[in-house]
């Protein structure tokens, strides 16, 4: 038998009901939180001290086995609450039998799964801050490099990539934000609230609480053990950050291509054809691209199983896991991946300037000259309009083609439309993102 009921199953059912498959990967969050368990109900006098220290120490060693591979985790167990019980009961006897005392699974996963996921969320807000500091370290290198910026992936007016870059990294706070938001309101114990309704033993939940690191227990225990809202704030907060991701990868898909070249993407993060020689495939800004679309149905999923469903606990809620895993290992994945592929990026300054320097993406300077000069801004954009279709780029009209578009233009129109005097006016606030970026990498 290796169920903690004591019943028997069918083996269909038992495929469906396990969940150790799944849940395994928790066995330090289960473990940690037994022993903060069971060193409460010591101090509580719930069971004795003799049998506290047996249970902490059977705990101890247990981890330690896992943590050297000495011991496997039994998959044939139900989950990893009943593998950890059964095995400390096999190694201490009677004691890991009262480790359950004033407590139940449904408080006992819920307590597992914050952990889990709040450990996952500091990993994931270090891997953010890596992918923070390439693209800020980039885009300092090239603050001034000039680039055309699109809008309808049209050429549309000059920036640097500089200031390109640090519109990434903006996204990239945010997402840092939300996941920080998401693990302040997920940082409530649940121990104690039992299968529902509490206990009748004399717990101290603060003592739990505080011992696992949480502000303090959930206050009501039908929510507690039902409350699933964290999985989807994290699931909510990876989704957008994969948005951004497949957005950066997009670029960096089409920016290393023959007809963009603005960037050539590291040895390591690019990939060979099988049988075209010149071939060098974006396969990782790909692949980060097509995994967005897992993270959001992850997202999906979590919501669907939460839908309609009763207080307090249902067995539904063990497909929370799946869900959350799989979204928190492919946005770790892929941030560990995009971050030293920017790093190692190598952008090409000529290549941007000459898809600048075409595309006429001056032709608002040249209208604005005019509006500085007079001339009504809708008049102004009709004039230039008219230029942009004889076809000449606006460095090389002469003042004679200018005068016949419109009197008003003078020699000083030239400064206006070069390319480097665009950019400048507009005065593209790229050192203070740098300094907000590098304000923002200092926080913990
Ligand atoms: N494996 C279960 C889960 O992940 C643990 C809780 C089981 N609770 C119960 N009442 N059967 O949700």
């Amino acid at each position: 038998m290796n169920n903690l009921w004591g019943g028997s199953i069918a083996e269909a059912a038992r495929a469906l009901n396990s969940s150790i498959g799944v849940d395994s990967r928790m066995w330090r969050e289960d473990i940690t939180g037994s022993m903060a368990h069971a060193a409460m109900l010591a101090k509580q006098g719930i069971i004795s001290q003799a049998d506290g220290a047996a249970i902490q120490a059977g705990l101890s060693g247990i981890l330690a086995d896992i943590e050297s591979g000495k011991l496997a985790i039994d998959m044939t167990a139900e989950d990893i609450h009943t593998f950890v019980e059964m095995e400390l009961t096999a190694r201490i006897g009677d004691p890991g039998k009262r480790l359950h005392t004033a407590r139940s699974r449904n408080d006992q996963v819920a307590t597992d799964l914050r952990l889990y996921t709040r450990g996952r969320i500091d990993e994931l807000l270090g891997l953010v801050r890596q992918a923070v500091s390439a693209i800020h370290d980039k885009a300092a290198k090239f603050a001034d490099a000039v680039m055309p910026g699109y809008t309808h992936l049209q050429r549309a007016q000059p920036v640097t990539f500089g200031h390109y870059l640090c519109a990434w990294a903006m996204m990239l706070v945010r997402d840092a934000g939300r996941l920080a938001d998401a693990r302040k309101r997920l940082n409530q114990c649940p121990l104690g609230a039992c299968a529902l309704a509490g206990t009748t033993f004399p717990i101290d939940r603060d003592s739990t609480a505080s011992a696992l690191g949480f502000e303090g227990p959930c206050l009501n225990s039908l929510d507690a053990v039902s409350d699933r809202d964290f999985c989807v704030e994290t699931l909510g907060a990876l989704s957008l950050l994969m948005a951004h991701l497949s957005r950066m990868a997009e670029e960096l898909v089409l920016w290393s291509s023959l007809e963009f070249r603005f960037v050539t993407l590291p040895e390591g993060f690019v990939t060979g054809s099988s049988i075209m020689p010149q071939k060098k495939n974006p396969d990782m800004a790909e692949l980060i691209r097509g995994k967005t679309g897992r993270v959001y149905g992850d997202l999906m999923g979590m919501l669907t199983v939460l839908k309609g469903l009763p207080l307090a606990y249902n067995k539904d809620m063990q497909e929370d896991k799946q869900a959350l895993f799989d979204g928190l290992d492919t946005a770790s994945l892929c941030l560990s991946v995009l971050a030293p592929m920017v790093e190692g990026m190598t952008p090409h300054r000529s290549a941007m300037r000459k898809a600048a320097g075409a595309g006429f993406i001056n032709a608002t300077d040249c209208a604005d000259w005019l509006v500085e000069h007079g001339v009504p801004f809708r008049e102004a954009y009709a004039v230039a309009a008219g230029l942009v279709h004889q076809g000449k780029p606006l460095e090389e009209l002469t003042l004679a083609e200018y005068k016949a578009a419109c009197p008003a233009f003078d020699e000083s129109v030239y400064a206006a439309v070069d390319l480097d005097a665009c950019v400048k006016r507009r005065r593209l606030p790229v050192a203070e993102q740098l300094a907000f970026l590098e304000t923002f990498l200092k926080e913990d």
